[in-house]
Formats: structure tokens, C-alpha cells, sequence
């Protein structure tokens, strides 16, 4: 914090006043000013509906730089962690600020391994579901409901409930998930195998059966267990920002992940990859690919290549550059499906055509996650739970940072625009 201040003058109600406001500075990023004084000493409120121009919260988690393409997880480099981590020392890395050491990483995978079970009477919630619900529908009722299993988690100022229920969480997302799979195709439900890290884990409970072998490909596990990675936390993203909004309500924390999912759904946010395989299913074939380049040119054409570009990353999306190498290779194993030889000749094209190369659209992470997902047989409309899975350690970590420090309800205010008073008769 500094001394630095940003003085705003307001002529309003045939008064001037002038305000001091903070100037705060980042560890890292460009300085923000702390409007917070602005109405006790004008009266008078800011307005930004979407968060364009607003820091809600203060965060050690993550940090982005769009136009570097920068992406940090507690100050490690995105491609670092890809490349020497995994995701469950990633998720520990974000829950408690370090990654663990030998004896807490022995400690941690008991505790995933011991939480992944879960409550037997859960599995009736999922008969309650059609089998052609939406997967997101069945895992945003799901996971709320766990608050009904664990109301002790109501206890939110008790280090050890927050951190039962933040291993509970990373534990049971992906046998959750994979038991919403198997209710949609009428398949029996497979329990955690203690033998099996947590990705192997994962593909063992989507696609083992009880009456056939199931083999785990190492680099199906690999790619999924980068995905999740890569997945797990980008800072006040509209999820993360709907599970600390939750939070600082002091709601059950199973609830207030519940929250997050169901604002991940939109397709404004994680679905987008499941975007990028409609359309890759609309261009058909790779003679329709000039086509659908011109139609994304055309200004007077609504269409846009899908997967490519990115609001925040100006530059390059870190991720999807970590991504393409293992895209690409998972491809060449799996590759048989023509949509995705549409989808590398779609990339093979953008990646040399001018109109792309000066606005900078690049294909991002969802672009590269689609594509493996559906290489690895995953359904498109299992997507967003992918995402949900891997982004569950960023909520949890979020949550857990808000409840630990000062925090206030969350409460916006508005620009009410009305009728005026009127008399009921
Ligand atoms: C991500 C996205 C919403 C960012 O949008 P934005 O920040 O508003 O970007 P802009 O609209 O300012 O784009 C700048 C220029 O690139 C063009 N553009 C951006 N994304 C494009 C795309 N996917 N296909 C074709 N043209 C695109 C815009 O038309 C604009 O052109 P202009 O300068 O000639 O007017 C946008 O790139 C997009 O719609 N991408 C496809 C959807 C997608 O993949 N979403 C997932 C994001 S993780």
C-alpha cells in the first residue's frame, strides 16, 4: 500500500467535493484505486454492470497478465506446473499455498483417496434424474446436495472442517462426475480403485465396465491430468466470482460451489469448448473449411471461428500453447475421427491467414480441450463437467481464501431506472 492518491472532484447537488482516493498497489499488475470512500463523502455510487473496470477482492491465488500471456498459480509459471506437476499437487499448491513435501503429499493423497468415496444414499439421487438430463443439470443438484450430507461444513471458522471440505470436494467431483456419465448410458456405477492416481482414476470410473478389461493409456491420463491443470483457477473468472459471492453470504460451502457450477455452464464461460465441437459438426467436412473462414471474415456475417480468440489474453493463450503439443500428439494416437482432421486444417489455416495473424485470434484452450475431449470419447455434453472437475480446486481455494480473511456480504448496488413512487388504488 503507498501514499499515492487519485483525487476525483464531483459538482453534483449545486456543490463541489472533492475525494482522495487510494491509490493500492498489486504485488504484480497495473495499481487500483479503492473507491470504497467515494459514497460515504459524495453520495454518489460507481457503476460497472459487468466488472469491466473493478477489483472485487484482494487474492494471492493467481495471478493473469492478458497481455503477456501470463498465467501464474501462486507465482509458478502455467507451463512449469504442466510440465513437472500434476493436478493434485497443483490443487493442494493452490488450496494451501505451497506444494506439499514428501510426508504432507502422503498425508494429502490418503485423505483424496479416504473422501472419494461417496454416501451410498447419493447414488438414489442420481435415479431421480432422466437418463438424458443434462450432465451439469445432475452435478449442480448433486454437489448441493452434499451440503445436506455435511452441514457440519456450516462451520467455516474451524480449520479442520475447511479443510475436510475442501479435500472432500477435489475428491468426489470426479466420481460424481463419472457417475452422472454412467446413469446417462444405463451403465452400473464404478467405485475408486485405490491402486489408480486420480486422472487414471477418473477414465477407469467413465470407462470400465464389469464385464470387460479396461486399459488406462498413460497418455489419455497425461493429457486429461495437464487439462485439469491447465483448468483449475483463472483468478475472478464469472464462476469463481459467483462461488465468493455465495460465500460471503456464510452459506453451507457445498452450496456455494453448487453456485459456481451453475454459473460455469453458460456458454459465455465453460461451455465454450462444447462450442468449438457444434461447430466443427456445422462445417462438416474439410471442403466447407474456406467457406466458414471466409464467413467468420465477413462483418456482415454473425459466424466466428470458435476457440479462437480470447477476451483477456491479448497475446496468446499460455494454456492453449501448452495444450496444442499434447493435442497434436493425442491426435495423431486417436485421430481417426474426421472432425478432427477438420479441426487441425481449420487450425493449419488460421494460424497463415492474415486476418487472424494482425487481430491476434489465436486458438485458445478450449479450442485444444474440445478437440481431446472428444479424441478421448468423452460426450460434448460431459465438457463443462470436465471443467468443473479441474476448476473445483480454484472455488475451494477462492472460498477458503474469503472465509479466512475480513470480508464483508457481498452486495452491489444499481442505477435504478424504474417508475417513480405511484399510488395503489
Ligand atoms: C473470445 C472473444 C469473445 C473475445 O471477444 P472480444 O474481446 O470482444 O474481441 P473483439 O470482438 O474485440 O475482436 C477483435 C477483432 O477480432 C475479430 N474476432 C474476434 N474473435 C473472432 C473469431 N473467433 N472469429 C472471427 N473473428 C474474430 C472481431 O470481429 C474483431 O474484428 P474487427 O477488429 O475487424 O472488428 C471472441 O474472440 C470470440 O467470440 N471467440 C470465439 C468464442 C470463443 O472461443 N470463446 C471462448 C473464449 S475462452
Amino acid at each position: 500500500m503507498s501514499d499515492k492518491k487519485v483525487t476525483l472532484t464531483t459538482h453534483y447537488d449545486d456543490k463541489e467535493t472533492s475525494v482522495d482516493l487510494a491509490v493500492l498497489f498489486p504485488t504484480l499488475g497495473r495499481p487500483v484505486v479503492d473507491v470504497r470512500t467515494i459514497t460515504s463523502q459524495t453520495g454518489l455510487f460507481t457503476h460497472d454492470p459487468a466488472f469491466t473496470a473493478t477489483s472485487s477482492c484482494e487474492s494471492k491465488i493467481t495471478f493473469i497478465d492478458g497481455n503477456e500471456g501470463q498465467l501464474l498459480y501462486r507465482g509458478y509459471p502455467i507451463e512449469q506446473l504442466a510440465e513437472k506437476s500434476n493436478f493434485l499437487d497443483v490443487a493442494y499448491l493452490l488450496l494451501f499455498g505451497e506444494t506439499p513435501s514428501a510426508s504432507e503429499r502422503e498425508t494429502y493423497r490418503q485423505e483424496i483417496e479416504d473422501y472419494s468415496l461417496i454416501n451410498e444414499s447419493l447414488k438414489t439421487f442420481f435415479e431421480g434424474f432422466h437418463y438424458d438430463a443434462h450432465p451439469m443439470a445432475m452435478l449442480m443438484g448433486v454437489v448441493g446436495s452434499l451440503s445436506a450430507f455435511y452441514p457440519d461444513a456450516l462451520n467455516i471458522r474451524d480449520a479442520d472442517t475447511r479443510r475436510k471440505t475442501a479435500l472432500r470436494l477435489v475428491a468426489k467431483m470426479p466420481v460424481i462426475s463419472a457417475a452422472i456419465y454412467k446413469h446417462s448410458i444405463g451403465e452400473p456405477f464404478v467405485y475408486p480403485n485405490p491402486k489408480l492416481g486420480y486422472t487414471e482414476n477418473f477414465l477407469n470410473m467413465m470407462f470400465s465396465r464389469p464385464n470387460q478389461d479396461y486399459e488406462i493409456d498413460p497418455l489419455a491420463a497425461r493429457a486429461l491430468d495437464v487439462l485439469f491443470i491447465l483448468h483449475a483457477d483463472h483468478e475472478q473468472n464469472a464462476s469463481t466470482s459467483t462461488v465468493r459471492l455465495a460465500g460471503s453470504t456464510g452459506t453451507n460451502p457445498y452450496a456455494a460451489i453448487a453456485a459456481g457450477i451453475a454459473s460455469l455452464w453458460g456458454p459465455a464461460h465453460g461451455g465454450a469448448n462444447e462450442a468449438v465441437l457444434k461447430m466443427l459438426d456445422d462445417i462438416g467436412d474439410i471442403s466447407q473449411v474456406d467457406k466458414y473462414i471466409a464467413k467468420a471474415k465477413d462483418k456482415n456475417d454473425p459466424f466466428r471461428l470458435m476457440g479462437f480468440g480470447h477476451r483477456v489474453y491479448r497475446n496468446f493463450d499460455p494454456r492453449a500453447t501448452i495444450i496444442r503439443k499434447l493435442c497434436h500428439e493425442v491426435l495423431a494416437k486417436y485421430g481417426s475421427d474426421p472432425r478432427l482432421d477438420l479441426a487441425i486444417k481449420l487450425e493449419e489455416i488460421a494460424l497463415k491467414d492474415d486476418y487472424f495473424i494482425e487481430r491476434k485470434l489465436y486458438p485458445n484452450v478450449d479450442f485444444y480441450s474440445g478437440i481431446i475431449y472428444s479424441a478421448l470419447n468423452i460426450p460434448v455434453n460431459m465438457f463443462t463437467v470436465m471443467f468443473a472437475i479441474a476448476r473445483t480446486a480454484g472455488w475451494v481455494a477462492h472460498w477458503n481464501e474469503l472465509v479466512t480473511t475480513d470480508h464483508k456480504i457481498g452486495r452491489p448496488r444499481q442505477l435504478y431506472t424504474g417508475l417513480t413512487q405511484r399510488n395503489f388504488k
